[in-house]
């Protein structure tokens, strides 16, 4: 097999740490020299620039997106047997969140257009056990808060947002992870913000979730050797948090140009849109951050996806699926008692699906050559 040098990766991490290696460094030194790696003066200099920058009060850094969820809900008061509500259409972790705060996931239906969950479906779901709902900001994009705000009102649910693909995402006046009573964002590296390994953060304007969050994240201890409940180690790494405040000052800029990227790729699309191919629908406008650019395919391209991707690559193009089994029909969840059927939305979404490269810095003839070549491929298929 010949391996084709890539022309457009799906993400450019090297790109985007070069111009800034010499102030990552010079943070990462300060940490070593200080020698406070866990829990350190970094890490509350960080949470404390991320929580002003996402409009709250406070931000606790745990160990990944995935912990931010389970403690987070966890610390909002969710407990075992209580149901949450949260979109099949979204990367497993948001459920794995849901099942290790012990609580149940009650899968969702999601919007053909916009790819999020279609709380008009969810109403359905609401029984007396539903406690809380998981509204998933999904590549970039957030659900909207008045409708969400509207929503857990007529319910009396909590509100606790997946906004692990959306820093700094903003629509109706909201930031991602402002709207509800807290909220879990993931730096996994190719995040919008990530970090050089895993890392999360829990944000709330509530102070009593901050506190929990407090203890939940270090063995359950409010102060030193005195546990009050059943707590896990799950701290964000003072080097991470470092790292991770360098790269926050670069983050609005880093968002806009890949909000530009997509507009770019939108222009650049819209002769295909005759042949049934859309991006996913962008509702919120500047506020995007496109974490993921993602194209809807016709039924007949859908089916050759692999040898769409395939052809591309050979052309030096990367691409992804985002996600190509949608969580209610995972091989690991089949307790949950879903079946092929249940959400057809979401399952043709993940059928047809394509990820074009998204990042940071990626250029117009980069982009301009994605959509040459995949143009040509669709028409040859
Ligand atoms: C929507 C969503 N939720 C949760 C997570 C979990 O984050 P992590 O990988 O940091 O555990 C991710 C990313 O991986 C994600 O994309």
């Amino acid at each position: 097999m010949t391996t084709n040098p890539v022309k457009v990766p799906f993400v450019d991490l090297k790109l985007q740490h070069q111009p800034i290696k010499t102030e990552i460094d010079t943070a990462i030194a300060k940490v070593v020299n200080k020698g406070d790696f866990i829990l350190g003066q970094a890490l509350s200099e960080f949470e404390t620039a991320f929580a002003q920058a996402s409009g709250v009060k406070y931000a606790l850094g745990v160990a990944s997106g995935t912990d931010a969820i389970t403690l987070g809900l966890r610390a909002c008061g969710i407990k075992p047997g209580d149901e949450v509500i949260v979109p099949t259409n979204t990367f497993i972790a948001s459920v794995i969140g849901i099942i290790q705060a012990g609580a149940i996931p009650i899968l969702a239906e999601c919007d053909r257009n916009t790819a999020l969950i279609d709380l008009t479906a969810a109403t359905k779901l609401i029984t007396p056990k539903t406690k809380a709902i998981v509204p998933v900001h999904l590549y970039g994009q957030m659900v909207s808060p008045s409708q969400l705000l509207d929503f857990a009102q007529t319910h009396n649910l909590i509100i606790f947002e997946d906004s692990a693909q959306a820093h700094l995402g903003t629509t109706e006046g909201y930031i991602a992870g402002s709207v509800g009573k807290a909220a879990g964002f993931s730096f996994y590296p190719s995040k919008n913000l990530g970090a050089f390994g895993n890392g999360g953060i829990v944000t709330t304007n509530d102070e009593s979730v901050a506190q929990k969050m407090v203890s939940l994240r270090n063995y359950g201890a409010p102060k030193k050797y005195f546990h009050t409940e059943l707590g896990t180690n799950s701290r964000l790494d003072t080097i991470q948090a470092a790292i991770l405040n360098v790269k926050l000052l670069h983050l609005p800029a880093w968002n806009q140009q890949r909000n530009q990227a997509a507009q770019y790729y939108d222009l650049l699309l819209q002769p295909l849109k005759e042949e049934d191919i859309f991006p996913i629908t962008n509702i919120t406008g500047e506020g995007h951050v496109y974490h993921l650019y993602i194209l809807r395919l016709n039924s007949h391209l859908a089916s050759k996806r692999e040898q769409i991707q395939q052809q591309m690559a050979e052309k030096g193009i990367q691409t992804g699926i985002h996600y190509p089994i949608p969580c209610h029909l995972q091989p690991a969840y089949k307790y949950l008692g879903y079946q092929v059927g249940d959400f057809p939305v979401a399952e043709t979404l993940c059928e047809s699906i394509l990820s074009l490269p998204m990042y940071a810095g990626i250029t117009q003839p980069q982009i301009e050559l994605v959509v040459e070549e995949l143009s040509y491929i669709i028409k040859t298929c």
